[in-house]
């Protein structure tokens, strides 16, 4: 642990062992490269994700493999804390849970660090589960458990909303996909984009998902709810 100069500590929070790919190394400087990766566009991509999770002031909402905890930070400027509105990023990254919680925490926005397929969350415990960008970091068996954590812990009637590589929709997009799957050597982007993110939602217990949303040819923006 270190002190800062006017006394607010910083914990080294340490990282949670999975065998998704966590992005510690890239946490100082993810701020910077996630909108040169989103085109410019990031702000308009939060929004949609926001817009279709459309919270109520008293949700209560999770979001997997949060990062540094930008859309988190948007999504508790729509809540009001007094009526229990809350948001709880996770991710298994220790280092992007310090910068979250530095740059973007507040008493209803919180972050911590924790694996999305052991969440250490209540069964029904969300109105809303949301995650971004994250699926295509983990192997097709955590991503099914991730799905069956996000099941356990909503509540009856809540949204599961995932943004993330699906089939390429435009010849870019397929470059994009099948670049950065050999250029990273992800075997996990490679089941993103043969499609298997809606059976595996399906496997989960959640109806078949809508597709609301396409961006850049390789982003698939879908949402389901648990069944009442
Ligand atoms: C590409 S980043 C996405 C961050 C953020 N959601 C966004 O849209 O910018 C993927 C994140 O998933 C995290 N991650 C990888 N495996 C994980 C796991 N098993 N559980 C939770 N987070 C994980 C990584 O550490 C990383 O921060």
């Amino acid at each position: 642990m270190s002190t800062r100069s006017h006394g607010v500590q910083d914990m080294t929070i340490p990282s949670i062992p999975t065998r998704g790919r966590t992005l510690d190394y890239a946490a100082p400087v993810y701020d910077f490269l996630e909108p040169l990766f989103l085109l410019m566009k990031q702000a308009e991509y939060d929004l949609t994700l926001i817009n279709v999770l459309d919270p109520r002031p008293s949700d209560t909402i999770l979001d997997l493999g949060c990062g540094t905890g930008v859309l988190c930070r948007m999504i508790a400027e729509r809540l009001q804390p007094e009526l229990g509105g809350s948001v709880t990023g996770i991710d298994a990254a220790g280092k992007m849970i310090e910068v979250a919680r530095k740059k973007r925490g507040a008493p209803h926005c919180r972050f911590e660090a924790m694996a999305a397929e052991h969440l250490l969350f209540d069964d029904e415990t969300f109105d809303a589960v949301v995650s971004s960008l994250f699926f295509h970091h983990v192997p097709l068996d955590l991503k099914k458990l991730s799905l069956q954590e996000a099941f356990r812990t909503l509540k009856p009637g809540g949204k599961l909303i995932v943004a993330d590589m699906h089939k390429p929709t435009t010849f870019m997009g397929w470059l994009v996909s099948h670049v950065s799957r050999w250029f990273f050597m992800q075997p996990q982007i490679g089941e993103n984009i043969r499609g298997v993110l809606p059976d595996l939602m399906v496997e989960a217990g959640f109806p078949p998902p809508r597709t609301v949303a396409q961006y850049f040819g390789y982003i698939t923006v879908f949402a389901t709810s648990k069944p009442q």
